[in-house]
C-alpha cells in the first residue's frame, strides 16, 4: 500500500545517522543471528563501537561466520542471556539493539518451551539488565505475527493482537514486557513490528522453516521446485534487511520514538505467487501448486499487510530495497556462499 503521509523531517539516513552512531557503544543482542549481524556491520560502517552478544544456540539462525573474527572497536560475546553477567557485558552501552529471540512459528507448536524460553524468559534477562545499567535507548525487534488474522487492511498499530500461534503470543508477550519496563521503570524501549524479512546472511537451514523467503530460496538453489501452499494468491508484506536495518537505526537516533511501537511495511505487498514466479525466473526452476499441509492451515493468517504511516511520520522511514533487485541481490549471495545452504 503506497502511502500517503509525508514526513516531517528529512529521513535520517546519511550524515545524520552517521553522526547519530559514529564514535558511540551499541550493544546487539542477537548479533550473530540474520538481522543482528546486519546491523553489526551497518553500524561498523558507521563508526560505532559494538559490543555483540549471541548464544548462538542450536536450532536459531546465528552463524559465527556472519561477522569476522574481530570487531574493530568492538567485542564478540558468545553468551546465553539467561545467564548471569550481562549487566556487566552490557555496561556503558549507548544504545541496545535486541534481536534475540525464536523466529519460527512451526517450531513453536512442535517446541513451545523452546519458544517461550527464547521469546519470554531471555527477554526479561535482558531487560532486568538494561534497568539496572539504563542505556539511552532499547529497540526491540516484533513482529506483525502478533496480529494474526488480519481484520482489516493494511493493518495499523491500532489492530489489537490476535495471534495464531504460541509464537505470535511469546513475540507478543516479549513485546509487551518492553512496553512495560517502559511504563513501570521509565526504560526507554521502542517496539518494532518487523514484516517478512529476507537478504544475506539468513541461515537457509532454519530459514526454511521460518519463512517463505528462506524456503523458496534454499528450494530454488537445491534446483528443487518451489512449492506454492493453496492458490499462492494470499499477499504478504516483504522487507529487505538493509530496509529493517534502517528503521530499527532512525527509531533509535531520536529519542521520540521512545516508548512507541511501530509497524513495519511496504509499498507493494506481493501475493504468494508472484514471489515464488520472481524467485522462479531468477534460478530457472519449476513451481508447482499443492494442498496446505493439515499442520500449516490452522496458524496461516491468509492477505496481511501493515500500514508504516506511524514509523514514517516520527522517523521519515520508509522502504528503499526494491523488491526485483532484493532478491536478485540475495540470491546472488547465496550462490557466493552455499555454506548457507548446503550444510557447510
Ligand atoms: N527474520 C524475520 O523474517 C523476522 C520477522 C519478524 C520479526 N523477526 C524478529 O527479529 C529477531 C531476529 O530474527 P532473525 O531472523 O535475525 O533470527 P536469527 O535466529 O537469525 O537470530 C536470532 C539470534 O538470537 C540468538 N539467541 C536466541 N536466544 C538467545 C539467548 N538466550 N541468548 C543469546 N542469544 C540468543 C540466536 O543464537 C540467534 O543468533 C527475532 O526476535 C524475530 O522474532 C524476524
Amino acid at each position: 500500500m503506497p502511502s500517503t503521509s509525508s514526513p516531517p523531517d528529512p529521513i535520517p539516513t546519511g550524515e545524520a545517522i552517521t553522526a547519530a552512531f559514529a564514535g558511540r557503544r551499541v550493544a546487539v543482542l542477537g548479533g550473530l543471528g540474520f538481522i543482528g549481524s546486519a546491523a553489526v556491520l551497518r553500524l561498523i560502517e558507521l563508526g560505532a563501537q559494538v559490543t555483540v552478544v549471541d548464544g548462538l544456540l542450536e536450532g536459531f539462525g546465528g552463524d559465527r561466520h556472519n561477522l569476522p573474527e574481530t570487531l574493530p572497536d568492538g567485542e564478540i560475546h558468545i553468551v546465553d542471556v539467561r545467564e548471569d553477567g550481562l549487566e556487566e557485558i552490557l555496561a556503558g552501552a549507548e544504545v541496545v539493539i535486541n534481536t534475540v529471540g525464536q523466529v519460527s512459528h512451526q517450531r513453536s507448536i512442535t517446541d513451545p518451551i523452546g519458544d517461550l524460553e527464547a521469546n519470554c524468559r531471555a527477554q526479561i534477562h535482558i531487560l532486568e539488565a538494561c534497568r539496572r545499567i539504563s542505556p539511552p535507548v532499547v529497540v526491540y525487534a516484533g513482529t506483525r505475527q502478533i496480529y494474526g488474522r488480519a481484520p482489516e487492511l493494511p493493518i495499523t498499530e491500532a489492530v489489537p493482537a490476535a495471534p495464531v500461534d504460541i509464537n505470535g503470543v511469546n513475540k507478543y508477550t516479549g513485546e509487551e514486557y518492553h512496553r512495560i519496563y517502559h511504563e513501570v521503570h521509565g526504560l526507554p524501549t521502542v517496539r518494532l513490528r518487523l514484516t517478512n524479512t529476507y537478504g544475506p546472511r539468513q541461515s537457509l537451514e532454519v530459514g526454511s522453516s521460518q519463512g517463505v523467503v528462506p524456503t523458496f530460496i534454499r528450494r530454488a538453489l537445491h534446483g528443487e521446485p518451489l512449492r506454492v501452499y493453496g492458490h499462492g494468491r494470499q499477499r504478504r508484506d516483504i522487507t529487505h534487511v538493509d530496509d529493517v536495518i534502517g528503521a530499527i537505526l532512525a527509531v533509535a537516533s531520536t529519542s521520540e520514538t521512545n516508548g512507541h511501537v511501530y509497524n513495519l511495511g511496504s509499498d507493494r505487498p506481493i501475493s504468494v505467487g508472484v514471489l515464488a514466479e520472481a524467485i522462479a525466473a531468477e534460478t530457472g526452476v519449476q513451481m508447482e501448486y499443492i494442498a496446505y499441509p493439515d499442520e500449516l492451515k490452522s496458524i496461516e493468517i491468509g492477505d496481511s499487510w501493515s500500514s508504516y504511516d506511524r514509523l514514517q511520520l516520527a522517523t521519515g522511514w520508509r522502504p528503499r530495497v526494491g523488491f526485483a533487485s532484493g532478491i536478485a541481490a540475495t540470491i546472488e549471495f547465496y550462490r557466493r556462499h552455499p555454506e548457507y545452504w548446503r550444510g557447510g
